[in-house]
Protein backbone atom coordinates (compact mmCIF):
# COMPACT_ATOMS: atom_id res chain seq x y z
CA UNK A 1 0.00 0.00 0.00
CA UNK A 2 1.07 3.56 -0.94
CA UNK A 3 0.02 6.85 0.95
CA UNK A 4 -1.23 9.69 -0.50
CA UNK A 5 2.29 11.27 -0.70
CA UNK A 6 3.06 8.92 -3.50
CA UNK A 7 3.80 10.54 -6.11
CA UNK A 8 1.24 9.46 -9.13
CA UNK A 9 3.98 7.79 -10.98
CA UNK A 10 3.12 6.59 -15.21
CA UNK A 11 0.86 3.55 -15.36
CA UNK A 12 1.70 1.12 -18.38
CA UNK A 13 -1.28 2.42 -20.85
CA UNK A 14 1.43 6.22 -20.14
CA UNK A 15 4.77 4.35 -21.11
CA UNK A 16 3.23 2.32 -23.87
CA UNK A 17 1.81 5.31 -25.49
CA UNK A 18 5.53 7.04 -24.62
CA UNK A 19 7.10 4.18 -26.71
CA UNK A 20 5.15 3.53 -29.03
CA UNK A 21 6.91 4.56 -32.15
CA UNK A 22 10.00 2.92 -30.93
CA UNK A 23 8.17 0.20 -30.09
CA UNK A 24 6.57 -0.39 -33.39
CA UNK A 25 10.20 -0.30 -35.00
CA UNK A 26 11.32 -2.49 -32.44
CA UNK A 27 9.17 -4.92 -33.83
CA UNK A 28 9.91 -4.27 -37.41
CA UNK A 29 13.25 -4.95 -37.11
CA UNK A 30 12.77 -8.10 -34.18
CA UNK A 31 11.09 -9.45 -36.98
CA UNK A 32 13.20 -8.58 -39.91
CA UNK A 33 16.02 -10.55 -38.21
CA UNK A 34 14.27 -13.38 -37.12
CA UNK A 35 14.70 -14.74 -40.72
CA UNK A 36 16.31 -18.07 -41.44
CA UNK A 37 15.43 -19.77 -44.74
CA UNK A 38 15.36 -22.90 -42.50
CA UNK A 39 11.15 -23.33 -42.10
CA UNK A 40 10.96 -25.19 -38.78
CA UNK A 41 12.67 -22.24 -37.38
CA UNK A 42 10.68 -19.24 -38.90
CA UNK A 43 7.43 -21.68 -37.40
CA UNK A 44 9.15 -21.71 -34.13
CA UNK A 45 10.31 -18.30 -33.31
CA UNK A 46 7.26 -16.25 -35.30
CA UNK A 47 5.10 -18.67 -33.06
CA UNK A 48 6.49 -17.17 -29.71
CA UNK A 49 7.65 -13.69 -30.86
CA UNK A 50 4.27 -13.44 -32.53
CA UNK A 51 2.39 -14.30 -29.24
CA UNK A 52 3.95 -11.13 -28.25
CA UNK A 53 4.83 -10.81 -24.50
CA UNK A 54 5.23 -7.51 -22.27
CA UNK A 55 8.19 -6.36 -23.96
CA UNK A 56 9.12 -5.13 -20.49
CA UNK A 57 13.42 -5.70 -20.92
CA UNK A 58 13.33 -3.68 -23.87
CA UNK A 59 11.14 -1.03 -22.84
CA UNK A 60 13.55 -0.69 -19.71
CA UNK A 61 16.36 -0.59 -22.20
CA UNK A 62 14.36 2.39 -24.09
CA UNK A 63 13.40 4.15 -21.44
CA UNK A 64 17.34 4.11 -20.06
CA UNK A 65 18.69 5.34 -23.12
CA UNK A 66 15.91 8.05 -23.41
CA UNK A 67 15.59 9.70 -19.80
CA UNK A 68 19.81 10.16 -19.80
CA UNK A 69 19.69 11.33 -23.11
CA UNK A 70 18.44 15.05 -23.50
CA UNK A 71 14.84 14.04 -21.96
CA UNK A 72 12.78 13.94 -25.20
CA UNK A 73 13.47 11.00 -26.61
CA UNK A 74 16.81 11.77 -27.54
CA UNK A 75 18.87 9.08 -26.17
CA UNK A 76 17.27 6.19 -28.43
CA UNK A 77 18.86 5.62 -31.70
CA UNK A 78 19.04 2.67 -34.01
CA UNK A 79 21.66 1.18 -31.70
CA UNK A 80 19.38 1.28 -29.07
CA UNK A 81 17.04 -0.22 -30.78
CA UNK A 82 19.07 -3.00 -32.17
CA UNK A 83 20.15 -4.01 -28.51
CA UNK A 84 16.31 -3.44 -27.23
CA UNK A 85 16.02 -6.61 -29.97
CA UNK A 86 18.84 -8.48 -28.57
CA UNK A 87 17.88 -8.31 -25.28
CA UNK A 88 14.64 -9.70 -26.73
CA UNK A 89 15.87 -12.20 -28.58
CA UNK A 90 17.91 -13.61 -25.36
CA UNK A 91 14.83 -13.47 -23.11
CA UNK A 92 12.55 -15.69 -25.72
CA UNK A 93 15.39 -18.05 -26.18
CA UNK A 94 15.34 -18.31 -22.25
CA UNK A 95 11.90 -18.55 -22.08
CA UNK A 96 11.60 -21.88 -25.01
CA UNK A 97 14.26 -23.28 -22.76
CA UNK A 98 12.82 -22.56 -19.61
CA UNK A 99 9.16 -24.56 -21.07
CA UNK A 100 11.20 -27.83 -21.77
CA UNK A 101 12.73 -27.86 -18.12
CA UNK A 102 9.87 -26.74 -16.61
CA UNK A 103 7.81 -29.07 -18.36
CA UNK A 104 5.44 -25.89 -19.31
CA UNK A 105 2.42 -26.43 -21.92
CA UNK A 106 0.72 -22.69 -21.65
CA UNK A 107 2.86 -19.53 -22.40
CA UNK A 108 1.39 -15.93 -23.77
CA UNK A 109 -1.93 -17.89 -24.11
CA UNK A 110 -0.77 -20.02 -26.38
CA UNK A 111 0.36 -23.43 -26.09
CA UNK A 112 4.07 -23.66 -25.56
CA UNK A 113 6.43 -24.23 -28.48
CA UNK A 114 7.39 -27.86 -26.75
CA UNK A 115 4.09 -28.81 -26.84
CA UNK A 116 3.35 -28.05 -30.28
CA UNK A 117 6.79 -29.03 -31.75
CA UNK A 118 8.41 -31.04 -28.67
CA UNK A 119 11.30 -30.51 -26.87
CA UNK A 120 14.00 -30.54 -29.82
CA UNK A 121 12.59 -28.12 -31.75
CA UNK A 122 12.29 -25.87 -28.70
CA UNK A 123 15.88 -26.16 -27.30
CA UNK A 124 16.99 -25.87 -30.81
CA UNK A 125 15.10 -23.14 -31.70
CA UNK A 126 16.25 -21.46 -28.79
CA UNK A 127 20.16 -21.52 -29.58
CA UNK A 128 18.87 -20.26 -32.86
CA UNK A 129 17.74 -17.13 -31.26
CA UNK A 130 20.46 -17.14 -28.27
CA UNK A 131 23.08 -17.18 -31.62
CA UNK A 132 21.29 -14.16 -32.98
CA UNK A 133 21.27 -12.11 -30.57
CA UNK A 134 25.04 -12.14 -30.84
CA UNK A 135 24.91 -11.96 -34.46
CA UNK A 136 22.56 -8.50 -33.62
CA UNK A 137 25.21 -7.65 -31.10
CA UNK A 138 28.31 -7.65 -32.39
CA UNK A 139 27.10 -5.39 -35.47
CA UNK A 140 27.15 -2.89 -32.91
CA UNK A 141 31.38 -3.23 -32.17
CA UNK A 142 31.80 -2.22 -28.79
CA UNK A 143 33.43 -4.47 -26.74
CA UNK A 144 31.41 -2.91 -23.09
CA UNK A 145 28.31 -4.33 -24.42
CA UNK A 146 29.57 -7.64 -25.76
CA UNK A 147 31.20 -7.89 -22.30
CA UNK A 148 27.99 -7.04 -20.55
CA UNK A 149 26.27 -9.47 -22.22
CA UNK A 150 28.26 -12.18 -22.74
CA UNK A 151 28.62 -12.21 -18.93
CA UNK A 152 24.96 -11.52 -18.50
CA UNK A 153 23.73 -14.58 -20.51
CA UNK A 154 26.49 -16.51 -18.85
CA UNK A 155 24.90 -15.81 -14.96
CA UNK A 156 21.57 -16.32 -16.28
CA UNK A 157 22.88 -20.05 -17.02
CA UNK A 158 24.10 -20.53 -13.85
CA UNK A 159 21.15 -18.88 -12.44
CA UNK A 160 19.18 -21.93 -14.26
CA UNK A 161 21.77 -24.82 -13.21
CA UNK A 162 21.55 -23.18 -9.60
CA UNK A 163 17.55 -23.12 -10.06
CA UNK A 164 17.70 -27.44 -10.88
CA UNK A 165 20.33 -27.91 -7.89
CA UNK A 166 17.26 -26.80 -5.73
CA UNK A 167 14.68 -28.44 -7.52
CA UNK A 168 12.57 -31.05 -4.82
CA UNK A 169 14.87 -29.82 -2.02
CA UNK A 170 12.59 -28.53 0.60
CA UNK A 171 15.20 -27.33 2.65
CA UNK A 172 15.92 -24.72 -0.16
CA UNK A 173 15.90 -21.45 2.29
CA UNK A 174 14.85 -17.28 0.98
CA UNK A 175 18.84 -16.73 0.95
CA UNK A 176 19.64 -19.69 -1.94
CA UNK A 177 16.02 -18.46 -3.38
CA UNK A 178 17.59 -14.70 -3.68
CA UNK A 179 20.60 -16.25 -5.43
CA UNK A 180 18.81 -17.99 -7.72
CA UNK A 181 16.33 -15.11 -8.90
CA UNK A 182 19.12 -12.83 -9.21
CA UNK A 183 20.87 -14.65 -11.73
CA UNK A 184 18.32 -16.24 -13.76
CA UNK A 185 16.02 -13.02 -13.84
CA UNK A 186 17.00 -9.87 -12.38
CA UNK A 187 20.34 -9.89 -14.20
CA UNK A 188 18.94 -9.43 -17.48
CA UNK A 189 16.88 -6.47 -16.21
CA UNK A 190 20.01 -4.85 -14.70
CA UNK A 191 21.88 -5.70 -18.47
CA UNK A 192 18.80 -3.57 -20.40
CA UNK A 193 18.85 -0.90 -18.04
CA UNK A 194 22.58 -0.42 -17.46
CA UNK A 195 23.27 -0.93 -22.00
CA UNK A 196 20.15 1.78 -22.04
CA UNK A 197 22.77 4.32 -19.68
CA UNK A 198 25.59 3.74 -21.34
CA UNK A 199 24.70 4.12 -24.85
CA UNK A 200 23.58 7.79 -23.73
CA UNK A 201 26.85 8.53 -22.56
CA UNK A 202 26.18 8.37 -19.12
CA UNK A 203 29.21 8.16 -16.70
CA UNK A 204 30.16 5.04 -14.39
CA UNK A 205 28.33 6.00 -12.11
CA UNK A 206 24.85 6.65 -13.08
CA UNK A 207 25.49 3.57 -15.37
CA UNK A 208 26.26 1.82 -11.89
CA UNK A 209 22.81 3.48 -10.62
CA UNK A 210 20.74 1.93 -13.81
CA UNK A 211 22.11 -1.66 -13.26
CA UNK A 212 21.03 -1.02 -9.57
CA UNK A 213 17.62 -0.33 -10.44
CA UNK A 214 17.09 -3.11 -12.89
CA UNK A 215 18.36 -5.53 -10.65
CA UNK A 216 15.88 -4.29 -7.80
CA UNK A 217 13.25 -4.34 -10.13
CA UNK A 218 14.31 -7.66 -11.65
CA UNK A 219 13.89 -9.09 -7.97
CA UNK A 220 10.14 -7.86 -7.55
CA UNK A 221 9.51 -8.96 -11.44
CA UNK A 222 10.64 -12.36 -10.15
CA UNK A 223 9.06 -12.72 -6.96
CA UNK A 224 5.59 -11.07 -8.40
CA UNK A 225 5.94 -13.89 -10.88
CA UNK A 226 5.88 -16.54 -7.67
CA UNK A 227 2.81 -15.02 -6.23
CA UNK A 228 1.12 -15.15 -9.67
CA UNK A 229 1.81 -18.61 -10.30
CA UNK A 230 0.12 -19.28 -6.50
CA UNK A 231 -2.67 -16.67 -6.88
CA UNK A 232 -3.74 -16.14 -10.67
CA UNK A 233 -5.59 -18.04 -13.33
CA UNK A 234 -4.71 -19.27 -16.42
CA UNK A 235 -6.46 -17.25 -18.37
CA UNK A 236 -5.20 -13.79 -16.91
CA UNK A 237 -1.98 -14.94 -16.83
CA UNK A 238 -1.22 -16.88 -20.05
CA UNK A 239 0.54 -19.47 -18.33
CA UNK A 240 -0.24 -22.55 -16.09
CA UNK A 241 -0.78 -21.97 -12.51
CA UNK A 242 1.01 -23.99 -10.35
CA UNK A 243 4.08 -24.68 -12.71
CA UNK A 244 6.29 -24.21 -10.01
CA UNK A 245 5.01 -26.39 -7.44
CA UNK A 246 4.79 -29.24 -10.40
CA UNK A 247 8.13 -28.76 -10.98
CA UNK A 248 9.12 -29.19 -7.15
CA UNK A 249 10.63 -25.28 -7.36
CA UNK A 250 11.02 -23.80 -4.58
CA UNK A 251 9.86 -20.43 -4.83
CA UNK A 252 9.02 -17.86 -1.76
CA UNK A 253 5.40 -18.31 -1.14
CA UNK A 254 6.42 -21.71 -0.72
CA UNK A 255 9.45 -21.51 1.40
CA UNK A 256 7.53 -18.78 4.05
CA UNK A 257 4.55 -21.43 4.33
CA UNK A 258 7.02 -24.16 5.03
CA UNK A 259 8.95 -21.89 7.69
CA UNK A 260 5.80 -20.60 9.28
CA UNK A 261 3.71 -23.81 9.39
CA UNK A 262 3.28 -26.06 12.34
CA UNK A 263 5.81 -29.65 12.34
CA UNK A 264 2.92 -31.92 11.02
CA UNK A 265 1.79 -29.25 7.84
CA UNK A 266 5.94 -29.01 7.50
CA UNK A 267 5.97 -32.29 7.28
CA UNK A 268 3.32 -32.74 4.91
CA UNK A 269 4.78 -29.88 2.72
CA UNK A 270 7.86 -31.34 2.53
CA UNK A 271 6.65 -34.73 1.24
CA UNK A 272 4.58 -32.98 -1.26
CA UNK A 273 7.68 -31.04 -2.23
CA UNK A 274 9.91 -34.36 -2.61
CA UNK A 275 7.54 -36.35 -4.17
CA UNK A 276 4.27 -34.73 -5.49
CA UNK A 277 3.03 -33.60 -8.50
CA UNK A 278 0.05 -31.22 -8.63
CA UNK A 279 -2.72 -33.10 -6.39
CA UNK A 280 -0.85 -31.19 -3.54
CA UNK A 281 -1.60 -27.91 -5.04
CA UNK A 282 -4.59 -27.38 -2.44
CA UNK A 283 -2.61 -28.21 0.66
CA UNK A 284 0.12 -26.05 0.07
CA UNK A 285 -2.35 -23.38 -1.18
CA UNK A 286 -3.82 -24.00 2.23
CA UNK A 287 -0.34 -23.54 4.10
CA UNK A 288 0.29 -20.52 2.13
CA UNK A 289 -3.31 -18.98 2.88
CA UNK A 290 -2.81 -19.72 6.58
CA UNK A 291 0.61 -18.16 6.98
CA UNK A 292 -0.07 -15.55 5.79
CA UNK A 293 2.34 -16.13 2.41
CA UNK A 294 1.26 -14.35 -0.27
CA UNK A 295 1.39 -11.20 1.84
CA UNK A 296 5.08 -11.58 2.47
CA UNK A 297 5.89 -12.29 -0.95
CA UNK A 298 4.32 -9.08 -1.96
CA UNK A 299 5.52 -7.34 0.56
CA UNK A 300 9.15 -8.37 -0.35
CA UNK A 301 8.06 -7.52 -3.90
CA UNK A 302 7.14 -3.89 -3.34
CA UNK A 303 10.62 -3.30 -1.10
CA UNK A 304 12.86 -4.25 -3.91
CA UNK A 305 10.19 -2.05 -6.21
CA UNK A 306 10.57 0.93 -4.00
CA UNK A 307 14.73 0.00 -3.83
CA UNK A 308 14.56 0.12 -7.63
CA UNK A 309 12.78 3.73 -7.37
CA UNK A 310 15.47 4.75 -4.73
CA UNK A 311 17.97 3.88 -6.98
CA UNK A 312 17.25 6.62 -9.82
CA UNK A 313 17.24 9.47 -6.68
CA UNK A 314 19.66 11.02 -9.47
CA UNK A 315 18.28 10.70 -12.59
CA UNK A 316 17.26 14.08 -14.57
CA UNK A 317 13.48 14.48 -13.99
CA UNK A 318 11.51 13.74 -17.04
CA UNK A 319 8.93 11.82 -18.66
CA UNK A 320 11.45 8.59 -19.67
CA UNK A 321 12.54 9.16 -16.30
CA UNK A 322 8.75 8.96 -14.78
CA UNK A 323 8.05 5.85 -16.94
CA UNK A 324 10.83 3.99 -15.06
CA UNK A 325 9.66 4.25 -11.92
CA UNK A 326 6.31 3.76 -13.31
CA UNK A 327 7.51 0.45 -14.78
CA UNK A 328 9.14 -0.48 -10.95
CA UNK A 329 5.72 -0.30 -9.62
CA UNK A 330 4.26 -1.91 -12.48
CA UNK A 331 6.38 -5.13 -12.31
CA UNK A 332 4.75 -6.20 -8.63
CA UNK A 333 1.21 -4.76 -9.34
CA UNK A 334 0.70 -6.64 -13.09
CA UNK A 335 -1.84 -9.60 -13.29
CA UNK A 336 0.61 -11.50 -15.99
C1 LIG B 1 8.70 -14.45 -17.91
O1 LIG B 1 9.02 -13.14 -18.24
C2 LIG B 1 9.90 -15.08 -17.28
C3 LIG B 1 10.23 -14.51 -15.96
C4 LIG B 1 11.37 -13.95 -15.71
C5 LIG B 1 9.27 -14.62 -14.89
P1 LIG B 1 7.91 -12.14 -18.75
O2 LIG B 1 6.74 -12.15 -17.81
O3 LIG B 1 8.55 -10.81 -19.01
O4 LIG B 1 7.46 -12.80 -20.12
P2 LIG B 1 6.74 -12.15 -21.40
O5 LIG B 1 7.83 -11.78 -22.33
O6 LIG B 1 5.93 -10.97 -20.96
O7 LIG B 1 5.89 -13.26 -21.95
C1 LIG C 1 11.80 -17.54 -15.09
O1 LIG C 1 11.28 -18.44 -14.20
C2 LIG C 1 12.69 -18.25 -16.04
C3 LIG C 1 13.59 -17.46 -16.83
C4 LIG C 1 14.34 -16.50 -16.38
C5 LIG C 1 13.69 -17.87 -18.23
P1 LIG C 1 9.85 -19.09 -14.36
O2 LIG C 1 9.99 -20.52 -14.71
O3 LIG C 1 9.07 -18.73 -13.16
O4 LIG C 1 9.23 -18.33 -15.60
P2 LIG C 1 7.78 -18.67 -16.16
O5 LIG C 1 6.82 -18.55 -15.02
O6 LIG C 1 7.85 -20.04 -16.73
O7 LIG C 1 7.55 -17.58 -17.19
MG1 LIG D 1 8.99 -21.65 -16.20
MG1 LIG E 1 6.88 -18.43 -13.15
Amino acid sequence: MHDSSTPTLPDLKAIQTLLADDMAALDALIRRRLASDVVLINQVAEYIIGAGGKRLRPQLLLLAAAALGDGHGKGIGTDAHQLAAVVEFIHTSTLLHDDVVDESDLRRGRKTANAVWGNAASVLVGDFLYSRSFQLMVELESMTVQQILANTTNTIAEGEVLQLLHVRNPDTDEAAYLRVIERKTAILFAAATRLGALLAGADAITQQALHDYGLALGYAFQIADDVLDYASDAQTLGKNLGDDLAEGKMTLPLIHAMAHSDADTRAELRRIVEHGDLDGLATVQAAIARCGSLDYSRARADAYAEAAIAALAALPDNAHSAALRGLARYSVKRDH
